[in-house]
C-alpha cells in the first residue's frame, strides 16, 4: 500500500514562485510531501494560475469579504482543515497570521524568509540588506510563531552580497535559493526529522 504523503496547504498573495518550486519537487513520487491546496487573498495572484495548471485546488478567500482579520484567517484555516493539511506554508503570503490561526495548526507552519533571520525582518528584506552594507545574506525557512519573522529557524541558505548588486539583482540570487531551501525544508518536516526545543530545531540525519 502506497503511504499517503503529508498534505501541505500553501498561502501565497503573488507571483507564487516558491509554490512552483514545491509543486515541482511534489511532481517526484517519492517527495514525502504534495500540494493539497493553495489559498489565495489575492484575485490577482498568479500562484493562482499556478496551483491550476498543476491541478491543485485554488482558493480565493478574500479579506474584504469578513468582519476582521481574525475571522478571514478563521475561514483560511476551516478550508485548509477540510483539505486535511497537515502543514500550512506561506509562500510570500502577505499577512500576518493572527495567533488565533496559529493556534489551530501548532508547530506546523513555516514560512520563507529572503534574508538571514534575525536580521532583516519584515519587507523588502533584500532591499534592507543591500542598503546595511552587509555581506552576506540568505534565505531563511522557519517556524510561525506570533511574532513577525521570529519562529523557531529550520535551515538557512548564505548568500554572498557583491558590491555591484542591487536589491534586484541580490533578490533574483536569494530566489534561486529559496526555490531549493523551502522543499528541502518541507521534505525534513515531512519526513518527521525535526524536533524542535524551545528556539532550536533540531534536525536528524537521514
Ligand atoms: C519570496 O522572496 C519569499 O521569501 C518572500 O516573498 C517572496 C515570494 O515570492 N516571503 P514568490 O511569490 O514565492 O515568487
Amino acid at each position: 500500500m502506497p503511504v499517503e504523503r503529508l498534505r501541505i496547504g500553501v498561502l501565497c498573495s503573488g507571483r507564487g514562485s516558491n509554490l512552483q518550486a514545491i509543486l515541482d519537487a511534489a511532481r517526484d513520487p517519492s517527495y514525502p510531501a504534495r500540494v493539497a491546496v493553495v489559498i489565495s487573498d489575492n484575485p490577482h495572484a498568479y500562484a493562482i494560475q499556478r496551483a491550476r495548471e498543476h491541478g491543485v485546488p485554488a482558493e480565493l478567500i478574500l479579506p474584504a469579504s469578513f468582519p476582521d482579520r481574525i475571522q478571514h484567517d478563521l475561514a483560511v484555516a476551516q478550508r485548509l482543515e477540510e483539505h486535511g493539511v497537515g502543514l500550512v506554508a506561506l509562500a510570500g503570503y502577505m499577512r500576518i497570521v493572527s495567533p488565533q490561526f496559529i493556534r489551530r495548526f501548532p508547530g506546523r507552519i513555516m514560512n520563507i524568509h529572503p534574508a538571514l533571520l534575525p536580521s532583516f525582518p519584515g519587507l523588502h528584506a533584500q532591499k534592507q540588506a543591500v542598503l546595511y552594507g552587509v555581506k552576506v545574506s540568505g534565505v531563511t525557512v522557519h517556524l510561525v510563531d506570533e511574532g513577525v519573522d521570529t519562529g523557531p529557524i529550520i535551515l538557512q541558505v548564505p548568500v554572498m552580497v557583491a558590491d555591484e548588486d542591487t536589491e534586484e539583482s541580490l533578490s533574483a540570487r536569494i530566489l534561486e535559493h529559496e526555490h531549493r531551501a523551502y522543499p528541502d525544508a518541507i521534505r525534513l518536516f515531512a519526513e518527521g526529522r525535526i524536533r524542535i526545543d524551545g528556539r532550536r530545531v533540531y534536525t536528524k540525519r537521514s
